[in-house]
């Protein structure tokens, strides 16, 4: 009897005592495990990046952007494989004050439904109706009502700018709340139709940060002398360019010399999609990348002119005055019928190439082929 008093007033304390201090935080803990997300796997920078100069300076100004209350779209361009999902990544990875980084990879064809889900899913956002126009009704009010920053990765297509934004479910940021946006895209035109308050372009590597991410996918801490030799040759021919340099190094990496040899042998007569080790790998990005780009030239004659510049040696100038005479002679734009209108639309047409990285500024008013 005494021992049952003394339980039963023992519990009616120690209860929520217990409650207190033992259950309430593990509830708490587990209600918090549940509701928490964890780091946006996305956002994870692989253990093998390198930094450059060029996506350095190019980080620092996208950081800067991203503090500037005046900036609402970052876009930031470069040709296919120069890592610019690389960098953004790192950008979503590092960047703070923003309840959440959001990474949508918008790519060729624009779908906003599967856009607006992943939307939803980096948010935890269970959407009530299915419908576009109730998802995005939806996701207007949640993003409205915090900050967020979201990466829009590989646009292509000219958007119709903030009207598209507004299908998704995307407001911009005002007054602290809303979204800023980063988009990459490989046409420098895309950001200036999407009226990115800050372009950011990025380059290709220099020479010594090409050799250590070779180094680095290839494993040639311990390779012999012929291995190496081969391989400073390779990084030649890959031009600076990250996707190339990595297509390449992994698809070397451990083979004896004479497969170094013939891949060597290969690329220096530009026969990429011939190296044995690339086709198995099914590791044709690199050319994949180039003909993608060319593939979505507006134009015939932009097609044309690329494949004209393709025609000259590699890493050579090429006059543009030639190429309005070929331009002329082929007859590429009926529509000119004078020498000068022929040349108005060639200049045209080499500025598209070099928003979309298909040709860069050669000497003196002169264009090289990127690749
Ligand atoms: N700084 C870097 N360090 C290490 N690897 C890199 C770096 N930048 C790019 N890469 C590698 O190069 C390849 C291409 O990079 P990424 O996908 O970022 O290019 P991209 O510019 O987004 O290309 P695309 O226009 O095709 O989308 C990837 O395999 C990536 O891992
Ligand atoms: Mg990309």
């Amino acid at each position: 009897m005494a021992l049952e008093f003394c339980l039963a007033t023992a519990s009616s304390f120690v209860a929520p005592l217990l409650a207190d201090y033992l259950v309430k935080p593990i509830e708490r803990r587990i209600r918090y495990l549940f509701r928490a997300k964890l780091p946006n796997l996305d956002l994870v920078t692989s253990k093998n990046h390198v930094d450059s100069k060029s996506s350095d300076a190019a980080f620092n100004k996208i950081m800067e952007a991203l503090k500037d209350d005046k900036v609402q779209k970052i876009g930031v361009w470069g040709m296919g494989g120069v890592g610019k999902t690389t960098l953004v990544k790192k950008v979503g990875g590092e960047a703070k004050g923003f309840d959440r980084v959001i990474m949508v990879t918008v790519s060729e064809t624009l779908d906003i439904e599967k856009m607006q889900n992943k939307i939803a899913d980096d948010i935890d956002l269970n959407f009530e109706k299915k419908t576009g126009e109730v998802k995005a009704a939806e996701l207007w009010s949640r993003l409205s009502n915090g900050k967020f920053l979201v990466i829009l990765d590989d646009l292509w297509n000219e958007w119709d700018d903030d009207e598209d934004l507004r299908k998704i479910g995307i407001p911009l940021v005002e007054n602290g709340k809303g979204c800023k946006i980063i988009l990459t895209t490989r046409n420098y035109s895309v950001c200036q139709h999407m009226e990115c308050e800050e372009i950011v372009q990025v380059k290709i590597l220099e020479d010594r940060e090409a050799w250590t991410l070779f180094e680095m996918n290839a494993g040639l801490k311990n390779a012999d002398s012929s291995v190496i030799g081969e391989a400073k040759k390779i990084i030649k021919e890959c031009k600076g360019l990250p996707l190339a340099i990595v297509t390449q190094a992994r698809a070397l990496k451990g083979k004896g010399p004479n497969t170094w040899k013939d891949a060597r042998e290969k690329l220096e007569g530009s026969e990429l999609m011939e190296i044995r080790s690339i086709q198995k790998k099914k590791d044709k990005n690199a050319y994949m990348s180039l003909k993608i780009s060319y593939e979505h030239l507006e134009d015939k004659m932009a097609q044309t002119c690329f494949l004209l510049c393709a025609l000259y040696p590699e890493d050579h100038s090429i006059n543009v005055e030639d190429l309005v005479r070929y331009a002329w002679g082929l007859n590429l734009y009926n529509k000119a019928n004078s020498i000068e209108k022929m040349r108005n639309e060639v200049l045209s047409v080499i500025d598209q190439l070099k928003d979309c990285c298909l040709l860069e500024d050669g000497d003196d008013g002169r264009y090289v082929p990127k690749l």
